[in-house]
C-alpha cells in the first residue's frame, strides 16, 4: 500500500527517496530531458527525468494514462517553478530509475479538464471519465456529504437499517421496475421505490430513530435531476412535530454544507407555505437566489374590454399575471423571444404577450390595453424604462406554472443567479390530495401515508381538495431535494385515506393489509423525510446533472451504456422464469 498519495508530497518530503506510483497525466519530452506528470487520486506531482538515467529510453513509446513506479528524490522547486495551482507545486521528483507497472493504449478521449468528450462515449469508458479531477472531485464530495451524514445521525442516535430490494408492488406513485420470482409461478418482486412502509413499520417495532442511505428505483420519464436508480439519505422517527423533523434535517444540512463548502450557515432556512411559492414563483420548489417575482394582474384586468385579457379570464379560475425582466429590452432577438413563447404556450395558457418600457409607458400591442392603468402596473413591477414585462392569461395554475418556468429561464439567460449561493427553503402547508384528470380521481400529493392537518372528527369527505397536509419539502436553489411528513399512524385513518383515493376495501386489503394490520398493535405517532442524495450533491458540486455525482449513472434512456444494459437473456434463463417474449 501506498504510505502517501502523490499528489500530497510536499516541502516535507524534500531530500527523501521514494517510488511514486501513478498515471502519466501527460509527458513532455525534450529529448536531453523530460517531464512527466504523475497523477493518483489525490493529484499531479512532476518528474523530471535527465536523459542520463538508463529508463530514458522507456519514455519514447509511453502512451498517456500508463502506470509508472518512478524511483528517486523529493527536491523543492526552485522559486521561479513553483505551480501555486499543484498541491504538490513546490516540489518534483528527481528520476532515477523508471519501471512502467501497466501500459495504456491511445485513450478513446483526452481526459484533460477542458476537451470536450462526447456523452456517450464518457460512459461507455465510465473508469477512465472517472480519472478526471473533476469527477474524481465530485466522488469524493459524495463521499464527504455522506460521511457528514452518518456522523451527524449516529451523534443524534439514529440507528441505520437495511431492507429489501425485492419487496411488493403496489399502485400510487411512479412505475415499478418488476423482478419475475422463478420459485413462485407467475409472481413478482417489485424494486423499491423507497422504503416507506418499511421505514414506518420500523417505528412500529419501536426502534423510534431509523436511517438508511438506501437506493431507490422509479420506472419513469428521465430528467437532469432525474436516474432510474437514485440515493435517498431515509430517516424517520417517533414521537415528533413537524418542527422536530424539520431542525432535525437543517441541522444536517448544515453541517453538510460546513464539511463541503467551509460555509457556516447561521440563519434558520426561511419557510413558506405552497400557495405563497405558487403564488410568488409559479413553483413549488421556488429559486429564491433571485427576485423577478410573479404579480397578480387578475383583479385589475377584469373590466378591461381587450381580447387578450378577456380570453384569459374567461378560462375555469382564469387569471392573468405577469414578471418583469429588468432591463431586457435588448437582451432577446425575435427568434428567442418566439422560443419564450413557445416554453410559455405549452403550458397550455390561453395567453402571452410582452411590453417593453419606454417613456414610463407600456408600448407595444398592450399599451392601449393598459392605458388608463399604467402607472398602477408599473409601480407594481417596479419597473422602469428598458425593462420588460411578460405577461400570461389563462387558469390560474397554468398561468403560474407557465410563468414559473419562464422566471427560472429568463434569470438563466440574463445571468442573473449568484452561483456560489445555497438558498435552502421549506415549503409547507401542502394540499393533501390533488384532482387528477387522467385518473379520474384524487391522488395523494405526497404519498398516501401522509397525515392531514385537521382536526379529528371532521368530515374528509366534504371537501378533498381543500384539506390541507402535514407535509413539508426541502428545496435549494430551485430543486426539491427531499421531502417528508407527520404520518397517519391509525388504522381507520389510513383506511379513509385509501376510499378518499378510489380504492375498494378489497384493494387496500389486499395490497396494504399487513400494513393497516400492523398499525393496529400500538403503533407511535411518526414521521419523517427522504432527502435525494444525488441532487444534493449535485447541487453542491455545481452540476447541473446528476449523472456527474454518480459512478456509473444511466444515460438518458435509462441504458448503462458500458454494461451494456439492459441486455436480452438466455432462452434457458427465461424458460426457468416462464416468460414468452412479445414482439
Ligand atoms: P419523494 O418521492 O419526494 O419522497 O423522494 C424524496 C427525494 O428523492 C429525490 N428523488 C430523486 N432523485 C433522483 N432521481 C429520481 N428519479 C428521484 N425521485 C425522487 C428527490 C426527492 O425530494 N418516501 C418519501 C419520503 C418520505 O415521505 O419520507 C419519498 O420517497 O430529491
Amino acid at each position: 500500500m501506498k504510505e502517501r498519495f502523490i499528489g500530497n508530497y510536499g516541502l516535507e518530503q524534500v531530500g527523501q527517496k521514494v517510488t511514486a506510483k501513478g498515471w502519466v497525466a501527460n509527458i513532455r519530452n525534450h529529448g536531453k530531458l523530460a517531464f512527466i506528470e504523475l497523477r493518483d487520486r489525490e493529484g499531479l506531482l512532476q518528474v523530471f527525468v535527465n536523459s542520463d538515467i538508463a529508463d530514458f529510453d522507456k519514455l519514447h513509446d509511453l502512451h498517456k494514462e500508463s502506470i509508472l513506479a518512478v524511483t528517486g528524490e523529493i527536491v523543492a522547486r526552485d522559486e521561479r517553478f513553483v505551480n501555486p495551482h499543484l498541491k504538490s507545486g513546490q516540489v518534483e521528483l528527481r528520476a532515477e530509475k523508471i519501471e512502467v507497472i501497466a501500459s495504456s493504449k491511445t485513450l478513446p478521449f483526452e481526459l484533460d479538464n477542458h476537451a470536450h468528450a462526447g456523452e456517450e462515449i464518457r460512459q461507455k469508458y465510465r473508469y477512465l471519465d472517472l480519472r478526471r479531477e473533476k469527477m474524481t472531485a465530485n466522488l469524493k464530495l459524495r463521499h464527504q456529504v455522506t460521511k457528514t451524514i452518518r456522523d451527524y445521525l449516529n451523534q443524534a442516535d439514529f440507528i441505520d437499517v437495511e431492507t429489501p430490494y425485492l419487496t411488493k408492488s403496489t399502485p400510487e406513485g411512479a412505475r415499478d421496475f418488476l423482478v419475475p420470482s422463478r420459485v413462485f409461478k407467475n409472481q413478482f418482486y417489485a424494486l423499491p421505490q423507497s422504503p416507506q412502509m418499511l421505514k414506518q413499520l420500523l417505528m412500529g417495532a419501536g426502534l423510534e430513530r431509523y436511517y438508511q442511505i438506501v437506493r431507490c428505483f422509479r420506472d419513469e420519464d428521465l430528467r437532469g435531476d432525474r436516474q432510474p436508480e437514485f440515493t435517498q439519505v431515509d430517516l424517520e422517527m417517533s414521537f415528533v412535530s413537524e418542527e422536530d423533523v424539520r431542525n432535525l434535517v437543517e441541522g444536517m444540512l448544515k453541517a453538510v454544507v460546513k464539511a463541503s463548502r467551509g460555509v457556516e450557515l447561521t440563519e434558520d432556512f426561511p419557510i413558506i407555505s405552497y400557495e405563497q411559492a405558487m403564488r410568488r414563483f409559479g413553483s413549488d420548489k421556488p429559486d429564491t437566489r433571485f427576485a423577478m417575482e410573479l404579480k397578480d394582474l387578475t383583479e385589475l384586468s377584469r373590466g378591461n374590454s381587450s381580447l387578450f385579457l378577456q380570453k384569459g379570464l374567461k378560462k375555469d379560475n382564469g387569471a392573468v399575471m405577469g414578471i418583469c425582466a429588468k432591463n431586457a429590452g435588448k437582451a432577446f432577438t425575435n427568434r428567442q423571444m418566439a422560443a419564450l413563447k413557445q416554453l410559455v404556450m405549452d403550458f397550455g395558457v390561453a395567453g402571452f404577450a410582452t411590453a417593453t418600457i419606454a417613456d414610463g409607458q407600456v408600448t407595444g400591442s398592450l399599451k392601449s390595453t393598459f392605458k388608463d392603468h399604467n402607472a398602477e402596473l408599473l409601480d407594481r413591477f417596479e419597473a422602469e424604462d428598458g425593462d420588460v414585462i411578460f405577461f400570461v392569461t389563462g387558469s390560474l395554475k397554468r398561468v403560474q406554472e407557465a410563468l414559473g418556468a419562464l422566471r427560472v429561464r429568463l434569470a438563466k439567460d440574463l445571468d442573473l443567479i449568484d452561483d456560489s449561493k445555497l438558498n435552502f427553503l421549506w415549503v409547507v402547508d401542502w394540499p393533501l390530495l390533488e384532482w387528477n384528470d387522467d385518473l379520474g380521481r384524487y391522488q395523494a400529493m405526497h404519498h398516501p401515508f401522509t397525515q392531514g392537518a385537521f382536526e379529528d372528527g371532521s368530515d374528509w369527505k366534504e371537501n378533498p381538495e381543500k384539506m390541507m397536509s402535514r407535509a413539508y419539502d426541502i428545496v435549494l436553489n430551485g430543486y426539491e431535494i427531499g421531502g417528508g411528513s407527520l404520518r397517519i399512524h391509525e388504522r381507520s385513518t389510513q383506511e379513509t385515506m385509501f376510499e378518499l383515493l378510489g380504492m375498494k376495501k378489497e384493494d387496500y386489503e389486499r395490497d396494504f393489509g399487513f400494513f393497516l394490520e400492523a398499525l393496529e398493535y400500538g403503533f407511535p405517532p411518526h414521521g419523517g423525510l427522504a432527502l435525494g442524495l444525488d441532487r444534493l450533491v449535485m447541487i453542491l458540486a455545481g452540476e447541473e446533472n446528476i449523472r456527474e455525482v454518480i459512478a456509473f449513472p444511466k444515460n438518458g434512456q435509462g441504458a448503462d451504456a458500458m454494461l451494456e444494459s439492459p441486455s436480452s437473456v438466455s432462452d434457458q434463463q427465461l424458460a426457468d422464469l416462464r416468460l414468452d417474449l412479445r414482439d
